[in-house]
């Protein structure tokens, strides 16, 4: 080979580039035994998997030597039953995880030189993906304080190169919703080519009266993504399994990036099985809205700032360093995470748990807080 020849580089640009999002650690991760240690930090469902979904697990786990489904057809199909028929098998895309579909998205409509425009503190995947995707990201920050939506701000953005807006509501971290009001506005300054991703994972857990999911807009042909788990309410986070419905044309579109085989067959069966557990669902959403009051009298007493919740979760703000107050709270026994890579330094965001799981956070509150 010519030593002069010139280097060519096989490496994207984008896709090397470091992003700060790390995802919340496991217990093993933190040296934390099963027992001692209460994990409040990922938003994961503390009463533990919907029965019906452990069953079918249970009971296809011989069956593992052979492939599953070609496509994702039956779990589309139960998502169709599910929505009560308002969207067609044929309206939803499936994927590993929430955190997949967003990631297809970002594949299926950005490239380089595009823009994407989130809103910060929010979750940190939407910019990592984007900015590996070699897009330009725009941050236009939820209002100071109460976390409103800055609609203004957004539409000032929009510009020819715009292809994404990430919306969450519930939002992580801050557990805020934006109102079917807020949302009629910011549509109407949306463009054709400028594809709305309303991620709703944590849409089960919200009892406000303004609330809205994004099957209105996908009615009325916008282009729209509505964005959802089996992480949550379900409480299957360990499985990866995530969806999102939109127009016909934009999940016909998203579906080929669907891969064969994509999801494992216990996972699907176990989804479809979930859909149909009303009984767990409703327990899981009952013990968020009766903890709910609870954390918040204890928190008063204590005088820790929070912001209310319409999600299985409360951001916090403790007067501390974040990263000291988890560490300490960990060696009380309690995992909570600090949000910083969501946008919001010094805040920290507790998982809403059973009722012991919650008591055990108040009582290593008062500990570490005492401690200052
Ligand atoms: C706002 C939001 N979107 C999406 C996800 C992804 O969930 P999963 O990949 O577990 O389905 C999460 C998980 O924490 C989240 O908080």
């Amino acid at each position: 080979m010519d030593k002069k020849e010139k280097t060519i580089s096989i490496f994207k640009p984008y896709l090397s580039l470091r992003t700060d999002y790390r995802g919340g650690k496991s217990k093993k991760e933190v040296g934390a035994s099963e027992q001692k240690v209460y994990k409040l930090s990922s938003n994961e469902n503390l009463l533990g998997s919907s029965p019906k979904a452990l069953k079918v697990i249970r009971e296809g786990i011989d069956r593992l030597h052979e492939y599953s489904d070609y496509s994702d057809t039956n779990l589309r199909d139960a998502l169709s039953t599910y929505y009560k028929g308002d969207l067609s098998a044929d309206q939803f895309i499936t994927g590993n995880g929430g955190v997949e579909i967003i990631e297809m998205i970002v594949r299926g409509f950005v490239d380089v030189g595009h823009e994407v425009i989130i809103s910060n503190p929010c979750f940190g995947p939407y910019n990592m993906f984007s900015l590996k995707a070699g897009a330009k990201v725009h941050d236009v920050r939820l209002t100071d304080d109460n976390y409103e939506l800055d609609i203004k701000g957004i539409h000032s953005k929009i510009n020819d190169n715009t292809r994404l807006i990430f919306l969450t509501s519930p939002n992580n971290p801050t557990g805020t919703i934006i109102s079917k009001h807020e949302m009629d506005i910011f549509m109407a300054g949306i463009p054709e080519h400028v594809v709305v991703v309303l991620d709703e994972v944590y849409f089960h857990f919200t009892d406000a009266a303004g609330y809205f999911i994004a099957s209105k807009y996908v009615k009325e042909n916008r282009r729209i993504i509505g964005v959802n788990s089996f992480s949550k309410a379900y409480g299957l986070a360990g499985l990866r399994l995530g969806y999102a419905y939109s127009t016909l044309e934009l999940a016909n579109y998203l579906r080929n990036l669907s891969r064969p085989f994509m999801l494992n067959s216990l996972s699907t069966e176990a989804a479809i099985a979930a859909l149909g557990d009303d009984a767990h669902l409703k327990r899981t959403v009952n013990l968020i809205q009766k903890e709910k009051p609870f954390l918040y009298q204890n928190l008063d007493r204590i005088g820790l700032k929070y912001w209310k919740t319409q999600a299985n979760f409360i951001l916090t703000k403790p007067e501390m360093d974040a990263d000291l107050f988890v560490e300490k709270m960990l060696e009380n026994g309690v995992m909570v995470r600090p949000v910083a890579n969501f946008g919001a330094p010094g805040c920290v965001r507790v998982t809403i748990g059973t009722h012991k799981a919650n008591e055990a956070f108040i009582a290593a509150l008062e500990v570490v807080l005492n401690e200052e």
